[in-house]
């Protein structure tokens, strides 16, 4: 798929098919996901994939921003006491959330090229999903995506562009 094709035409789908999406499309994107940059190249990001519908259930009654019914959900994760020890106090509170950020664009678009739909999500109990998933002590949740075939797309919401693009001002 062409770049731009993928950058524009990407949506947050929120409306899926009851089709199942394989473990190999699930890893394939998350190969496309680790292939994001990370600040000092610290890759402390950690992946969750959740297939069985009824786990699925579980996490969407703690994330009320988690809407529809997806084949899968993608916990995006770190590790801050990895991302702490790597890069002190900026590497867990700032680059962490940041490198999750692009690790999930990445997603995103590698689903979007692969004919899927899949929506960030960051309205979720943070506490109730890391329960849910068992994660580790110093394994926190960024953002959880949901991932599926795409009953429908939406159509894109406007971008704004004024006052948006500026450029600095000269010297000369
Ligand atoms: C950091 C972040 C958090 C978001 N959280 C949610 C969410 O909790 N629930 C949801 O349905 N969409 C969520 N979205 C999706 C946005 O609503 C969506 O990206 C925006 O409306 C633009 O639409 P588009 O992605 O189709 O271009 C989130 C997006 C980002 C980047």
């Amino acid at each position: 798929m062409e770049l731009w094709e993928a950058i524009k035409g990407r949506r947050s789908v929120r409306d899926f098919l009851d089709r199942p999406v394989t473990r190999e499309t699930i890893e394939h994107l998350l190969e496309a996901a680790i292939w994001a940059p990370s600040g000092g190249n610290a890759q402390t990001w950690r992946f969750v994939a959740i297939i069985d519908p009824t786990e699925i259930k579980k996490i969407k009654i703690v994330s009320p921003g988690l809407l529809g019914d997806p084949a899968a959900v993608i916990a995006v994760c770190q590790d801050l006491v990895q991302a702490r020890a790597k890069g002190g106090n900026l590497g867990e509170t700032f680059l962490a959330p940041i490198d999750a950020a692009m690790a999930t664009q990445n997603l995103l678009l590698a689903a979007y090229a692969e004919g899927l739909g899949a929506c960030t999500i960051a309205s979720f109990h943070r506490r109730g999903v890391s329960r849910l998933l068992g994660l580790a002590e110093g394994i926190e949740p960024i953002l959880i995506v949901s991932l599926g075939y795409p009953a429908q797309l939406p159509t894109a919401p406007a971008r704004r562009r004024e006052g948006v693009f500026v450029f600095g001002a000269s010297r000369e």
